[in-house]
């Protein structure tokens, strides 16, 4: 277990009854995410997303993104405190991620956080999007056990964590060593000329499918491989081995079965990712287990991550669909956390850090 050495760890809510008013602003890819949260309950998400700009080119453009946030952020922010029905000098601190993501995205919100902070004079938080993530679902099912297992499953990370106190303790057990498992959703969508970001489409495609179709690799799931790479991942063979195999069938003059195709793929990798973190769960002795990230909305991940846990008699916590994909919502809730622990704020000079480390929750100076 790390230790968590800023500020105390006792929990106060700077003298409120039901928690610290946080906003926060989330701009790490291609959403622009203003969220507003008391304590752990959500008051605002308001989200301007850049995606359809994305889509002819099949992945986020950063400069696209960048551009997009500028225009998006005051809006969104507008928005957020109408929904909340809170004014901006209400709010007691202001959270922001700080990384990892595409650094001039991150630019445009930290840069609009701090002049939030100093205009307001309120207190900065720069944070980490995984983290984010982590901390989004106290917002729907309340505090969270500590230790927790945490798989986080997004477009940009593929990570299992062990998550002491989510403010401080964030142990990385394993990764992906090469493409993200929403990038391999991506990925694979595009080559069945479904729209991007392909994770929604495959994931409805393949509820006409059959998930024992076709059987794909499941990537550093062999014996051997297991002794190094225990709790990592890896889709870039599973995207190769669907691309061979709808090549194949091209070439063979044969029609593809995309609901087949869809559903096998995904099962090959929820099989994976579900496999690999209740073994984790089970090998840390923890009963929690968390998911999070875009591909947490993937309806089979959901059922089979709970299937499989069950067996073991671990719990499974999941937010909703909408609370998994990137928004302003977890930078709140995390923000809301840290102003509870009593942790110190971060430096006004504080940097966009595109490639911040997972076990760095807090941004500090540079
Ligand atoms: O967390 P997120 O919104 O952004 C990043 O931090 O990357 O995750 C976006 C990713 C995309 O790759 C998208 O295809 C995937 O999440 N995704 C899904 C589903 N909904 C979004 N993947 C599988 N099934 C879904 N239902
Ligand atoms: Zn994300």
């Amino acid at each position: 277990m790390q230790t968590c050495r800023l500020g105390t760890q006792q929990r106060h809510n700077g003298g409120m009854t039901d928690g610290p008013l946080i906003l926060g602003i989330e701009t790490s890819c291609d959403e622009t995410g203003v969220g507003v949260v008391r304590g752990n309950t959500l008051l605002a998400d308001a989200i301007a997303s850049s995606v359809e700009e994305h889509a002819r080119f099949g992945g986020v453009v950063p400069e696209v993104a960048s551009r997009a946030h500028l225009e998006a952020m005051v809006p969104t922010i507008e928005r957020a405190c109408e929904i909340a029905d809170v004014k901006l000098y209400d709010v007691d601190a202001i959270a922001v991620t700080s990384g990892p993501g595409l650094a001039g995205a991150l630019l445009v919100g930290v840069a609009a956080a701090k002049a939030l902070a100093v205009g307001l004079a309120k207190p900065l938080y720069g944070v980490n999007h995984l983290a984010a993530h982590v901390a989004v679902d106290q917002l729907e099912h309340g505090p969270l056990p500590e230790p927790c297992i945490a798989l986080l499953v997004s477009g940009g990370h593929s990570s299992l964590l062990r998550v002491g106190d989510v403010t401080c303790d964030v142990v990385p057990l394993g990764a992906t060593i090469d493409d993200a498992a929403g990038e391999a959703f991506d990925k694979v969508a595009r080559l069945l000329g479904l729209p991007f970001p392909g994770g929604p489409h495959i994931d409805s495609e393949a509820r006409s499918g059959s998930s024992v179709a076709i059987d794909f690799p499941r990537g550093l799931t062999s014996q051997r491989d297991l002794q190094r790479h225990r709790f990592d991942f890896s889709f870039s063979g599973l995207k190769t081995a669907v691309a061979r195999w709808v090549e194949a069938r091209e070439e063979a003059g044969e029609p593809i079965p995309l609901a087949d195709v869809a559903a096998s793929f995904q099962e090959a990798v929820c099989d994976v990712l579900t496999r690999k973190a209740v073994a984790a769960a089970v090998d840390q002795g923890i009963d929690t287990m968390l998911i999070g990230g875009g591909v947490a909305a993937n309806s089979r991940l959901r059922v089979l991550a709970q299937e499989r846990a069950a067996a073991k008699g671990i719990r499974v916590r999941i937010p909703r669909p909408g609370l998994c994909t990137d928004n302003g919502a977890m930078v709140a809730a995390l923000g809301s956390e840290l102003v509870s622990r009593g942790r110190q704020p971060s430096p006004l000079d504080l940097p966009a850090d595109s490639s911040l480390p997972v076990t760095q929750v807090l941004a500090t100076a540079r």
